[in-house]
């Protein structure tokens, strides 16, 4: 294994524990006087995790406050409000429920005009540069290997851009959308390069389904066809898997 993996008996064990890092790291931030940077994912995989946070708010009085996230990726075009957009999703799991600033919590925007994307994607990158960076980053996993929506073919140093959505990755948004007619064909991600920049990177994979892929990522040689593998080459990323991610180790 080229990758640390840590395998749970189930997915709400492990998000669990994930949550517990992210409240112990945003409690030393804030001891040093610094904001804790958190990239944040969508999809299915960290639905347990947000909910563990928005307990650990309500329940342990834990505080957003001095949190900044930035999330990896947005359809395009989305509107902010549809019942799609990553923007909604994230206010419903989380960003609605704990005391994080509205100013302080970015997914990119699915509204801008294509002339606008490029320097969009620029600015985007340099808040997390000027931040010095994302403290730690939270990752789902595409059935093809895909971070954010980086796809298959996606360079190691790639930036944050548009993308063109794999048809793969489209027949599996197409439940959300009613059918493939209506799924986005493009997508805005943060690239690999600002990824792989994270101090720490925590890659959440649950279920059967995902087992093949785990173990190219884990296992198999580094390639752009499989962007998770990329993070084989990261000091500090771990897999988090419930038994049945991890059953093709
Ligand atoms: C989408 C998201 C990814 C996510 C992937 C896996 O493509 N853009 O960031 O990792 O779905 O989704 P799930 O966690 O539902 O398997």
């Amino acid at each position: 294994e080229n990758i640390n993996t840590v395998v749970f008996e189930n997915s709400t064990d492990a998000s669990k524990e994930v949550a517990q890092e992210i409240a112990a790291l945003i409690k030393e931030k804030e001891k040093e006087g610094k904001p804790c940077i958190l990239g944040l994912a969508t999809g299915s995989s960290p639905k347990g995790l947000y909910a563990e946070l928005v307990r650990l708010h309500k329940e342990e009085g834990l505080s957003f406050k001095n949190v900044i996230s930035f999330n990896l990726d947005e359809y395009y075009p989305m509107e902010p409000n549809s019942i799609n957009s990553y923007v909604r999703f994230m206010k419903e799991l989380l960003f609605d429920h704990v005391d994080i600033l509205p100013e302080n919590a970015h997914v990119p925007d699915g509204l801008l005009t294509k002339e606008q994307i490029a320097d969009y994607c620029h600015e985007y990158e340099a808040k997390i540069e000027a931040l010095g960076g994302i403290d730690l980053q939270i990752l789902g996993i595409g059935g093809n290997g895909h971070i954010g929506f980086n796809e298959s073919g996606s360079l190691q140093n790639s930036k944050t851009r548009l993308v063109a959505l794999d048809h793969i990755t489209r027949v599996a948004a197409s439940k959300d959308f009613f059918g493939l007619n209506n799924t986005p064909r493009t997508a805005i991600t943060l690239g690999v390069k600002k990824i792989m920049e994270a101090k720490r990177v925590i890659l959440l994979a649950w279920g059967e389904g995902k087992a093949n892929i785990v173990k190219k990522s884990v296992e198999d040689e580094v390639t752009n066809r499989v962007p998770a593998s990329f993070l084989q080459e990261h000091n500090n990323a771990v897999f988090v898997l419930d038994k049945e991610a991890s059953s093709k180790l």
